[in-house]
């Protein structure tokens, strides 16, 4: 150990010695139970040492560090002492069993409260249909109070003490979660940190001209600093506003804004931010959630001369945050929300870090290879980049409430030949429909027409080609779109990780162009696919389980479902190790999962025409003779050629 790090651990002692009797008034105050005192202390030694080291990283040259690092310990206190016993439960289950998160019967959703379910009070009727479904991990969508207007669909947070009056109330909240935790179902909200909306407390304060709140962002008197930061800034929403300041009117500043105007980033320089934020995070966690989506990491720390994009401190920042959950709510998990540069989405991913993250390389190249018929790209990407450090997994998706871009490595293209400037233009050319022969459907988003780069909205049901070919009432298209979908959802299922499913595929929803009709929303393309939950389905569906036929719906629901049920029962499929199985067939993905002895081969079409693999490849990586594809029970024999039709997947397991 180095003499400065012995220093720091010094320090971080006698701090701590410092501040016991600070500790001691919480524990009276709060009149917990030894027991759960001995608890909180027992992990504090555990995690107070590294803790230490990480804000004094960041905040040490700050006259005021030892203030704040007093009010961290008393939050992190405070929020144990108020933890609900189910809560702290299921803490000492999770503490014991740090991979949970990995078995095979996780299955994610994704949904919009008001879309799917109106409110909270109603979603609680719905806890059925996840149930039936196969959910064990739901993410709502932000659902805290935002600004009135255009509120960049609850990621500009008024208040995180209160739920959006249209959605219920916090006390709703709390029931919806303590159903879900009897259904088994792990909870999942986002913690919007990186920027508040104009309208909270501490930005109104900051417009009141309170010189305390100000600092609490980054607010510039005129053009000087900015115009030093845009040299090397990004723009992310470049359709809504050039470059990444606002001016505001009323304090005659500018202000950051990473996205909309009215989303102002938070100044984590400042300990106090990190202090408040962490407070809130706490209140968030002890509703009842799982599971925490840390929103655009990416952002949250900024140097001027940098891209101000996934920086050393925001990492720090983010472990900071971990060590206090693992202190205070430790059951508690992080997702990073990283949609960067594959090199740099995996930075994000540690057991100290965020412990689950979003794939948006896998999920991009899946469309890819659907564009292109060919899985060369995926296959070098994920020939090194799919694994993962112990006790993480991925979140494989396949569509979000965002948009997708294509952040594949340019030097992974380069290495097959593929030009990636050319290729994203090709894949926003066929995503939107415009090249020749397309079958997708979506619609560009955030086009910049300086750089020439663009992102496509769509649901994954357009952009497999099944509006088109319900537009042209083509059997035959139809069929193929609901193979695509099949297809896609049969690798995230089976890859490693944790499938998320957007409420909606399920159904095969299509996008929904009625968004331009609502002035908030009619900017923002992404609203094509948040589309509003039809339960006619649900009712044709029953109506089909009875008399024994089906529409195209009833018929995605019934394959996705059964699906996710199949996973369920494959014990091959926990875990995150995955191993490519090389087939000298450009169109087809295949690959082996191993976990504990049990062993699932699987193999995925992704053209239109039928292909063969050499029955010797299978014989060879899944040490067998004959193998049966769990999804038909069609029984293969290796002493031939594995036949795969049009889009077909299948999951081998040796007989
Ligand atoms: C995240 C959200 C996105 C939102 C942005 C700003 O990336 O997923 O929907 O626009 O953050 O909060
Ligand atoms: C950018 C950001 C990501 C955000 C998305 C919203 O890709 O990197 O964080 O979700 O924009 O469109």
């Amino acid at each position: 150990m180095s003499k400065t790090q012995d220093e720091i651990d010094f320090k971080a002692d006698l701090t701590l010695q410092r501040l016991q009797p600070r500790l001691a008034q919480v524990w009276q105050e709060s009149q917990i139970s030894d027991a759960r005192q001995h608890e909180f202390e027992l992990r504090l030694d555990e995690h107070w040492r590294p803790l230490f080291r990480l804000l004094f990283e960041l905040y040490h040259n700050r006259y005021d560090f030892f203030f704040h690092i007093e009010h961290v310990l008393l939050t992190a206190a405070r929020a144990w002492a108020e933890r609900r016993e189910e809560l702290c439960e299921l803490d000492r289950h999770r503490i014991n069993e740090p991979n949970w998160f990995q078995s095979e019967r996780i299955n994610g959703g994704a949904l919009y409260v008001d879309l799917f379910g109106e409110n909270l009070s109603k979603l609680r009727e719905h806890v059925g249909y996840f149930k039936d479904l196969g959910l064990t991990y739901l993410h709502l969508m932000p659902l805290f109070a935002v600004r009135p207007g255009n509120n960049d669909g609850g990621y500009a947070i008024s208040t995180y003490r209160s739920v959006d009056p249209r959605l219920g109330t916090i006390d709703d909240l709390r029931l919806f979660a303590a159903d879900l935790r009897k259904a088994g179902i792990s909870l999942v909200l986002d913690f919007v940190f990186n920027h508040t909306a104009d309208d909270h407390e501490w930005a109104r304060l900051a417009q009141a001209g309170n010189r305390e709140f100000q600092e609490y962002y980054y607010i510039f008197p005129d053009r000087t600093e900015p115009e030093k930061y845009e040299r090397t800034l990004r723009e992310i929403f470049p359709t809504v506003r050039r470059g990444n300041f606002t001016w505001h009117d009323g304090m005659q500043q500018w202000v950051w804004t990473t996205f909309n105007s009215f989303q102002w980033d938070l100044n984590y320089t400042n300990p106090a931010v990190f202090r408040a934020m962490l407070e809130e995070m706490f209140f968030i966690a002890n509703t009842g959630i799982d599971i925490l989506r840390l929103d655009a990491v990416a952002f949250i720390w900024k140097q001027m001369g940098t891209s101000c994009e996934n920086l050393p401190q925001a990492h720090t920042l983010i472990q900071a945050f971990n060590r206090l959950a693992r202190i205070a709510t430790p059951g508690l998990l992080f997702k990073s929300e990283a949609i960067v540069h594959p090199d740099d989405v995996v930075k994000y991913i540690s057991e100290h870090e965020c412990q689950i993250s979003y794939n948006p390389t896998l999920m991009a190249l899946l469309w890819e290879s659907l564009a292109t018929r060919k899985v060369n790209l995926l296959v070098q990407t994920l020939s090194h980049r799919y694994r993962l450090p112990r006790n993480t997994a991925w979140v494989n998706y396949l569509r979000c409430h965002d948009d997708i871009g294509w952040t594949f490595d340019d030097a992974d293209a380069q290495a097959i030949g593929i030009n990636a400037y050319d290729h994203r233009k090709f894949l926003n050319d066929f995503y939107t429909g415009q090249f020749p022969g397309s079958f997708a459907r979506g619609v560009p988003f955030q086009e910049n027409f300086e750089t020439g780069d663009m992102r496509i909205s769509g649901t994954m049901a357009s952009l497999a080609g099944l509006e088109q070919a319900i537009e042209e009432d083509d059997e035959e298209k139809k069929e193929l779109a609901l193979r695509r979908m099949l297809l896609l959802h049969g690798v995230s299922l089976s890859i490693g990780g944790i499938p998320l499913l957007y409420l909606g595929e399920e159904w095969g929803m299509l996008n929904d162009y009625d968004f331009v009709k609502d002035p908030a929303k009619a900017g923002d393309s992404r609203w094509i696919h948040r589309p509003k939950m039809q339960w006619e389905f649900l009712e044709e569906l029953d109506d089909h389980r009875n008399a024994g036929n089906g529409s195209i719906r009833t018929h995605i629901y019934c394959t996705t479902q059964k699906l996710i049920a199949l996973r369920k029962s494959l014990p091959a499929l926990a875990g995150q190790e995955m191993d490519l199985i090389a087939l000298s067939n450009e169109h087809v993905l295949g690959y082996i999962r191993i976990n504990e002895g049990n062993r699932l081969i699987v193999l995925a079409n992704f053209s239109e025409e039928p292909q063969q693999i050499d029955g010797n490849k299978i014989r060879t990586a899944g040490l067998g003779r004959f193998f049966q594809n769990m999804i038909d029970d069609k029984t293969y024999a290796t002493s031939e050629n594995i036949v795969l039709a049009p889009y077909q997947i299948l999951w081998l397991n040796r007989v």
